[in-house]
């Protein structure tokens, strides 16, 4: 529907119509990048006709859409090919777990392989005669046993590991531990993995990988089979089907008690540190052999009306391809930044050195229409200021705030996209300093949806959270802008935030960019903001694609 065409992202992955949503098996073999995906071949809602899409690249940003790779055709998966996984063996062949929907709407787990393992581009895939592999075991119940992710290899006992979430009866968070020698039988292990911290429901889409915490070079991703002993962390991570957000915590995962533990239990599965504080849902992470990185994906789900995503005839898209790395300086989060291949997309620059915006002010960043940017910003706030103020906001939060509209000593101060002109929709991406009176500083980095459309039937919101800004250290910010998403990137990821937005004015050539500073009392130096245009992807069709 041309109505809506605006708001198709210009460089995001999305396929041409109907329903996306979790990544499943993303994996590199014999030269491709391969991406599946949940779909829905036949409309714009997830249905149980849900089905596992499938596309090619060489650098997870151009891709090539190819043939839906497998769709509900057996009683064990009749109502879904739900999410899963793929894992190389050590003889190179690729193996695929998926939950499958039954007849009854069972949760049950079924395996399936590239019906050519010597096609690169893996087109054809065939189910195994033994599905299911598995069943709900006593005890779990048939619509909480989901997202297998076999991890991985115990070279001592010739076993797989691998995990499933689920919940107990009192509404906590577990995830289970099976063997399997085959990927045919299992053996469920009487210890679980972990159990959560708060009564936070559902784990979907379950995560574990193992980080360095001896170097944040991107060579330096980890494939679960070295991931144990001196210099490594590993992080867990879950969806929460309560609160639809993607929580990670960092620990450590003992090999002989079958057990993870997180460094700090107030920062657990749920409860601490989430990939992005805005849009992002059901991610997973792969470990990329090619560059030696772990890469992570989510998919960035509409806010619009249900109505709306029928009539323009898609919902939802991809993130940019993630790398993730643990943060040596901090020492407590991972960083989340765009991976450098999305570089190549960068067209004319324009940079902007030194601009000082004074308390109340904005100030255009003229790099004419502004609706598909990579924005990299650094600011600094008046030390005077900072010292003078005792005490400000302790208790400020990004989401219960009135975002850029509100005005505190020392904040809000950032950037405007996808603004018209006359600034009458706008998406603030900003810092917001607070101060305790025993001399503390904390930093809050938060999106502001909130002024982003006149329309009306959007969930519009403020979403953030603090982030760490060391001594020294200017406050950063990446911003990718693409019609109708929005993802920042504070302090090098540190902390992450993905919007959706529908303006109806600042859209194509009406689109702006704009500096903003609304504290009361300091004064902002952008010290660089350096914007590029960015080219579109256009990704293609397969021949023979089966989209109408
Ligand atoms: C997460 C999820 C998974 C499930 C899939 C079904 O979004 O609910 O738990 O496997 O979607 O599409």
């Amino acid at each position: 529907n041309d109505m809506f065409e605006w708001q198709r992202p210009g460089y995001h992955f999305q396929p041409p119509y109907h329903f996306m949503g979790d990544p499943n098996a993303a994996m590199y073999y014999k030269g491709w990048y391969h991406f599946f995906y949940q779909y829905n071949p036949y409309g714009s809602a997830w249905d149980t006709t849900i089905s596992w899409a499938h596309a090619v690249s060489k650098d997870m940003i151009h891709w090539l859409h190819l043939p839906i790779a497998m769709v509900p055709d057996h009683w064990y998966d009749s109502k879904g090919v739900w999410s899963g996984y793929a894992t190389t063996l050590p003889d190179g062949r690729i193996i695929v777990l998926y939950t499958g929907g039954t007849d009854e709407l069972v949760q049950v787990q079924n395996l399936a392989e590239p019906a050519d393992p010597s096609d690169p581009l893996l087109i054809e895939w065939k189910k195994s005669n033994h599905n299911p592999i598995l069943m709900p075991p006593p005890g779990v119940g048939p619509h909480d046993f989901r997202d297998p992710f076999p991890v991985w290899y115990n070279e001592s006992d010739s076993n797989w590991h691998m995990l499933i979430g689920s919940k107990d009866d009192n509404h906590y968070g577990t995830v289970l531990i099976y063997l399997t020698k085959d990927f045919k039988t299992y053996t469920l292990l009487p210890e679980i993995l972990h159990k959560t911290k708060d009564n936070v429901g559902m784990l979907e889409c379950v995560d574990l990988y193992p980080v360095a915490t001896t170097g944040n070079q991107i060579g330096n991703g980890l494939e679960m089979q070295v991931g144990f002993g001196k210099g490594i962390k590993h992080v867990l991570k879950a969806s929460m089907d309560d609160e639809r957000h993607d929580y990670y915590a960092i620990g450590t995962f003992d090999l002989e008690s079958f057990t993870w533990v997180p460094d700090d239990d107030t920062i657990d599965v749920g409860v601490g540190l989430r990939y992005d504080y805005g849009k992002f849902y059901a991610s997973k992470t792969f470990y990329d052999q090619e560059k030696r990185r772990r890469i992570l994906w989510g998919y960035v789900g509409e806010v619009d009306s249900k109505t709306d995503d029928a009539r323009k005839g898609w919902a939802n898209v991809l993130n940019i391809a993630r790398t993730i790395l643990f943060d040596v300086k901090t020492r407590s989060n991972l960083l989340v930044w765009p991976v450098e291949e999305l570089d190549a997309l960068r067209t004319s620059s324009k940079e902007f050195n030194g601009v000082v915006v004074e308390p109340g002010f904005t100030y255009h960043l003229d790099v004419g229409t502004a609706s598909q940017l990579d924005i990299e910003a650094e600011f600094e706030i008046n030390q005077e200021a900072v010292d003078a103020v005792v005490e400000a906001d302790v208790t400020y939060n990004c989401s219960t705030s009135d975002g850029s509209a509100h005005r505190g000593l020392l904040g809000p101060f950032g950037l405007l996209v996808l603004a018209n002109e006359k600034m009458t929709e706008k998406t603030a991406t900003y810092f917001y300093v607070s101060r305790t009176v025993d001399g503390g500083l904390q930093t809050h980095f938060c999106q502001d949806e909130l002024r982003s459309s006149k329309a009306n039937d959007i969930t519009k919101r403020v979403v953030g959270h603090t982030v760490p800004v060391l001594h020294g250290e200017t406050f950063s910010l990446r911003i990718l802008v693409d019609h109708s998403i929005v993802e920042s990137f504070a302090q090098k990821g540190r902390a992450v935030a993905t919007s959706r937005v529908y303006p109806t004015e600042a859209i194509f050539d009406s689109t702006r960019i704009f500096l903003f500073n609304n504290a009361t009392s300091a004064t902002l130096t952008a010290k660089s903001v350096k914007i590029w245009h960015m080219n579109s992807t256009h990704n293609h069709p397969f021949p023979g694609f089966p989209f109408p």
